[in-house]
């Protein structure tokens, strides 16, 4: 089960702006809204089919059989979901195979060939998303793994090694998919990347990381259920008023932390989601994440005293998977023994709400997402949870969630500078520009 809990003064402020909301949160729903040719991510939990389940275990097997480490290569939308549950599932510290490693994210040089130096030493298999098939971090990223996957493996072998899931039609990937013969997932017309996790583009790094795909799926089917009326036991809707409420009181910034360190790629999703989906026309709260209680001690004084223009969400878990235990010393030189057989998630929990009551006495407002199990089901619940509010967020703001023309801006300046063919009279106007950067 996930809980979302605020002070109850807080929850009925944000219920009383239902009459004047409502209507605007409703173009989800009725799917009226602007961008309402992208909601083919609403009923994903229903309606993936039983046959492409199957193929994406049984390709997930055969690159697991295949595998060391198998490289997810992908940007945005098209690689956080899936890194976001399985940070979820295996911890930060895992060394279960085979390993999930990321490319195309960013462009790095100096990644890119510690990446090439590990898999030159290790079996690897590579799955390569991106929607448009032209985006150029998982483009450039794609070009040169083929070439060592080729190097290494042979051509014809590299082809039960590569795996695209792309648009079905069109774009540069699909062509190369399907001119080299490899095997292809398609990412559905309807649905835009950050909301794609639960199409192959999450399940299948998900399922090769041996994680339960019929889980997720089930867990975002009965989140699905739960969200369908526009009520105060819309846990999604309840959220999507709270953070309309906020920006009306003056708040311009969304803080999501948690005190469990496998919630950071689930946060890291949530920023781009919220982000993505909200930041146009000069609107929508920005959205941080911080960790704690690593981060109180580099942000704990400004969360503390700093400018009151945010609130707080934290992300618990109600009880971790395994027990430690702080063990007895002897001597006691450290002074813990007064801890001695407290198990960490307790102190952790108290360190939670200390700071919680600390930052509501300094004034920041937090609402508090709980969550009972860190399993398949509960992400698959969470997903779901932020992808409707997001949907029903946006709209109450009065922005097209699915598009996100912005992005656009420095790609064109960089495509000028890298002076790709179309591009070459910006390139000049660019060069001045850029002199004083
Ligand atoms: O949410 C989005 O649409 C973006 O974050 C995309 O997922 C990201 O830009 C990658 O795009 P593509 O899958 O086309 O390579």
């Amino acid at each position: 089960m996930i809980t979302l809990n605020v002070s109850a003064s807080l929850r009925q402020e944000a219920l009383k702006r239902q009459a004047e909301w409502q209507t605007k949160a409703s173009l989800l729903p009725t799917r009226q809204g602007e961008g309402n040719d992208f909601l083919g991510w609403i009923n994903l939990p229903e309606q993936t089919g039983a046959d492409l389940l199957t193929k994406v275990k049984q390709t997930a097997e055969r690159l697991r059989k295949l595998s060391q480490t198998v490289v997810v290569v992908g940007i945005g939308g098209s690689y956080l979901g899936a890194r976001a549950v399985i940070t979820a599932m295996r911890g930060e510290l895992t060394n279960k195979k085979p390993d999930i490693i990321y490319a195309g994210h960013q462009l790095s040089q100096d990644y890119m060939n510690d990446l090439i130096n590990r898999l030159d030493g290790e079996d690897y298999s590579v799955i390569v998303i991106s929607k448009s098939g032209t985006t150029i971090e998982p483009a450039v990223a794609f070009r040169i793994l083929k070439q060592h996957c080729e190097q290494k493996y042979g051509k014809a072998a590299s082809k039960d090694r590569i795996v695209c899931i792309t648009d079905a039609h069109k774009g540069a990937l699909k062509t190369l998919a399907d001119q080299e013969g490899y095997e292809t997932f398609v990412i559905p017309d309807d649905v835009g990347g950050r909301y794609s996790v639960l199409t192959p583009v999450g399940l299948l790094p998900i399922a090769v990381a041996g994680l339960d795909i019929d889980a997720l799926l089930a867990g975002a089917k009965m989140m699905h259920k739960s969200v369908e009326n526009l009520d105060d036991n819309n846990l999604s809707y309840v959220y999507a008023l709270l953070r309309n409420y906020f920006i009306e009181q003056g708040k311009s910034v969304e803080v999501m932390t948690s005190f469990d360190a496998r919630f950071y790629y689930l946060i890291e999703w949530w920023k781009q989601l919220f982000g993505e989906s909200e930041g146009k026309n000069g609107k929508g709260l920005l959205p941080v994440g911080l960790l704690y209680t690593t981060d109180l001690h580099s942000m704990g004084q400004y969360m503390q005293e700093g400018q009151r223009l945010f609130f707080e969400t934290f992300i618990s878990l109600k009880r971790p998977d395994t027990v430690c235990k702080i063990p007895f010393s002897d001597n006691n030189l450290d002074g813990l023994n007064f801890m001695a057989g407290m198990e960490l998630c307790e102190v952790n929990r108290q360190a939670e709400l200390g700071t919680m009551l600390a930052h509501q006495q300094g004034g920041v407002p937090t609402l508090r997402i709980e969550v009972d199990a860190m399993d398949e089901n509960h992400l698959g619940q969470l997903i779901y949870f932020f992808e409707y509010a997001c949907g029903l967020s946006a709209y109450i703001l009065g922005v097209n969630p699915f598009n996100q023309p912005g992005v656009e801006s420095y790609k064109k300046n960089m495509f000028a500078l890298i002076k790709k063919p179309g591009y070459e009279d910006k390139y000049e106007e660019i060069q001045s520009k850029i002199k004083d950067l």
